[in-house]
């Protein structure tokens, strides 16, 4: 039989508004991510624009990209970026010691990067070499993308652009306390603290600077670095990967139900790491001035079989998309902190939104999840409660049934539910709290089976449809969610 699930809405123009930036992509140079998945070359024969594949320039329009973290990750640690500008048949080879030992050959820097954002008006967000770099050179960096006279300019001009690019967001080391340098969080503070001196605002533009943050659980990390580091700081970053045994990670296509529910209490406990870590940022920042970034999540499974172990290739079913939205849920509702989120990562690697294999790409359930969810970016959150049950799964965690987020933009509110339960529907009773609305109209992601996945040659499995499911009457909307579904409404 169905369960039942109220949903009340409680709209107040003083909820913050949900940074677009929440729906944020990662690309590193790792595996088929930026080669093959991105950047073909001009002289490819797979379609393209300037390098740039079409159908992903096309991909990245529709989910209405924000912003994209690039070259790392672990990569950025031991980027040069002075190897990846200038003619590119002159570019330095480099092994690719993080991923694989591939030989990474720098046909795209800094240029096809920021063109690329520029291209499909995303907003670039730079992750600076720490581990292995100087100040000096990321400084430099810093000059070459963004000022208009001088030593870096003038080389930028020679390398062909006249014109300094627009640049926001620049993270200051990656993983700090592992790949990126395996240093203590008082060393990095101090660290952090003199790359942010030198990292200067040329000509205007205004860097929001990004701490390297802890990884999941590491509460420490983040107390020390807001104590010692954060008033330099205009955001933290976090990192939170869903997976059970670093050692045997499972497979993204084969899974039991009990391996299904433990992945949702994995997924749902991001909420609490968000609510310890900005509760320790309140003690040093009660104004939340500085932002809480996740600027890595997702879930992590064994390579697809038969691929390079180095490379992170892994296929994407709809128990990823249930793990996307409700993570988004849980950013949408902690939009007072929360201020941007880059899911690892956009093509090929880990939970993609794109899978490429010759001029082929797939479109991945998590792609979906980020289409629909698109109409909450920029919108102000609408907070709510839910009275859904809480289960409780393996390793002692919980998640309830149904998670909700909800928001409001330009007269329409958009609610996305999250149905977890494999087999049941769920009905659920949405008070509208006074919200003026008297049509609804939606979208839902499901499938057959939940292991169901989009492949090469084959028709999708897991699309958005059309749900004309939910009905409206005397401030309410009623609805009855498939099982294991995620609904997407839009009231005005
Ligand atoms: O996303 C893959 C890797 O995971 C990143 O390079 C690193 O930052 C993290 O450990």
């Amino acid at each position: 039989a169905a369960g039942k699930v109220n949903v009340s809405l409680n709209p107040t123009d003083s909820a913050p508004v949900i940074e677009p930036e929440i729906y944020g992509q990662f690309t590193e140079h790792l595996g088929r991510c930026i080669y093959g998945g991105i950047w073909v070359g001009e002289d490819s024969e797979i379609p393209n624009t300037r390098g740039y594949r079409n159908d992903v320039l096309e991909a990245i329009r529709e989910l209405k990209v924000p912003v994209m973290r690039w070259p790392g990750g672990c990569f950025a640690d031991e980027y040069h970026w002075m190897d990846g500008i200038g003619p590119r048949e002159q570019r330095p080879r480099m092994v690719n010691t993080n991923w694989g030992g591939t030989v990474e050959d720098n046909s795209f820097g800094t240029h096809e990067f920021l063109d690329l954002c520029e291209l499909t008006g995303v907003e670039p967000y730079i992750s600076g070499n720490v581990g292995s770099g100087s100040v000096e050179e990321l400084a430099k960096w810093v000059e070459y993308m963004t000022a208009n006279d001088g030593p870096m300019a003038k080389l930028r001009k020679e390398n062909g652009r006249e014109k300094p690019w627009k640049l926001k967001y620049l993270g200051i080391g990656n993983e700090t306390w592992g790949c990126g340098g395996n240093m203590t969080p008082e060393y990095y503070s101090d660290i952090y603290r003199r790359y942010a001196t030198y990292c200067r605002n040329f000509n205007g533009n205004q860097l929001y600077k990004i701490g390297c943050g802890a990884d999941a659980y590491n509460y420490n990390w983040t107390d020390v670095c807001m104590k010692n580091a954060g008033r330099m700081m205009d955001g933290i970053s976090l990192h939170y990967y869903c997976v059970d045994d670093w050692s045997n990670k499972g497979a993204a296509r084969e899974f039991d139900q009990d391996g299904y529910y433990w992945l949702m209490g994995k997924a749902f406990d991001i909420d609490t790491l968000i609510r310890a870590h900005s509760q320790i940022m309140d003690k040093y920042d009660p104004e939340k001035r500085v932002g809480l970034l996740v600027d890595e999540w997702g879930t992590w499974w064994e390579v697809e079989p038969g691929t390079n172990p180095g490379h992170l290739y892994q296929q994407n079913t709809m128990r990823d998309a249930l793990v996307a939205a409700l993570s988004l849920n849980v950013f949408n509702s902690h939009a007072d902190r929360v201020r941007m989120a880059n899911i690892a990562q956009f093509a090929n690697v880990l939970q993609a939104m794109l899978l490429t294999k010759d001029e082929f790409m797939v479109k991945t359930p998590t792609f979906y999840v980020f289409k629909s969810y698109a109409a909450h970016q920029g919108a102000r959150l609408v907070p709510l409660t839910t009275d859904a049950g809480l289960m409780t799964v393996r390793k002692g965690r919980t998640v309830p049934v149904l998670t909700a987020s909800a928001s409001v933009k330009d007269g329409v509110t958009t609610v996305s539910l999250v149905n977890v339960l494999l087999d049941k529907p769920q009905e659920v009773v949405i008070d509208l709290g006074g919200i003026k609305a008297s049509k609804v109209s939606g979208e839902v992601l499901t499938a057959a089976d939940v292991h169901d996945y989009n492949d090469f040659g084959q028709a999708e499995k897991v699309a958005l449809k059309p749900f004309s499911g939910a009905k409206i009457k005397n401030g309410k909307v009623t609805l009855t969610m498939p099982a294991h579904s995620i609904v997407t409404l839009s009231l005005n």
